[in-house]
């Protein structure tokens, strides 16, 4: 990073984070001065945007540590064949409990060969798509996972209705702190990492991401190799 990135990051994340603290304190010091004017429901609403805020920032803080890790690690993925289908049922579940009202819809063709990536990287990836297409679909919308083989790799689609992304913000997202202005994303809360970090974990892997979103539909493809020996096996099976 050059000295004028580095500023920018610097300034970046100290608006990312000034921004919830303020926040938080200001709603801490209404509630310690004001504490017998204020009714529960104003105590406890209160108290739900200071709970909100902490979690953003420690979601920010989680991210920023995934890209210092980035930048660092070059090479230390561990890769393993990876059987992808119970991998997406596991983050399902855990994204499903935090969206409720989603409907998840999978589809892994039962001949999708493993993949050999790093299981914690793969997860993470996964969760962050998974989960904004959760955080950024319809209310009680379905998101549809699909994965199939597609040449020596596999293909896993992730699609959910919901506000689009513009083709000319389809760079635009994958980098770092970017957001997309619009009502939806102010409502919602994030640090703009998210498809940073994907990008750049799929693409260490040897990978492929991207985005497509029109018809209010997105949906993010994602391209991963398939696992060596398992592909040779199949090979030779078919000859
Ligand atoms: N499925 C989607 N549908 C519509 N917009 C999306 C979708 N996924 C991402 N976006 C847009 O791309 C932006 C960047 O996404 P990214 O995941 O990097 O950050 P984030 O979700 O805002 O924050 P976080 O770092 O917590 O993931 C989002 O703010 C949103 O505007
Ligand atoms: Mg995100």
């Amino acid at each position: 990073m050059n000295d004028k990135d580095y500023e920018d990051f610097i300034s970046t994340v100290s608006h990312e984070l000034r921004t919830p603290l303020t926040s938080i304190r200001g709603f801490s010091e209404t509630m310690l001065s004001s504490w017998d004017k204020l009714d529960d429901d104003s105590k406890k609403k209160f108290l739900k945007i200071i709970v909100e805020q902490s979690n953003r920032l420690i979601n920010l803080v989680e991210n920023m540590l995934s890209v210092t890790k980035l930048q660092n690690t070059k090479g230390s993925l561990i890769l393993k064949e990876i059987q992808i289908k119970p991998v997406v049922e596991t983050i399902v579940s855990i994204v499903k409990n935090q969206y409720k009202d989603k409907n998840f819809v999978l589809e892994i063709n039962s001949n999708t060969l493993p993949i050999l990536a790093d299981k914690d990287k793969f997860e993470q990836i996964l969760t962050n798509i998974i989960e904004n297409a959760a955080k950024y679909g319809d209310e009680n919308s379905t998101i549809v996972i699909n994965a199939d083989n597609s040449d020596n790799s596999v293909l896993i689609k992730v699609t959910n209705k919901g506000i689009e992304i513009k083709q000319e913000d389809y760079e635009k997202i994958f980098t770092k702190f970017s957001r997309i202005d619009n009502p939806l994303t102010r409502k919602v809360q994030g640090s703009g990492l998210g498809l940073y970090i994907t990008k750049n974990l799929v693409e260490k892997m040897g990978g492929k991401i991207t985005v497509k979103s029109e018809h209010h539909t997105t949906t993010f493809e994602i391209t991963l190799p398939a696992s060596n020996i398992e592909l040779q096996a199949r090979e030779k099976c078919s000859r």
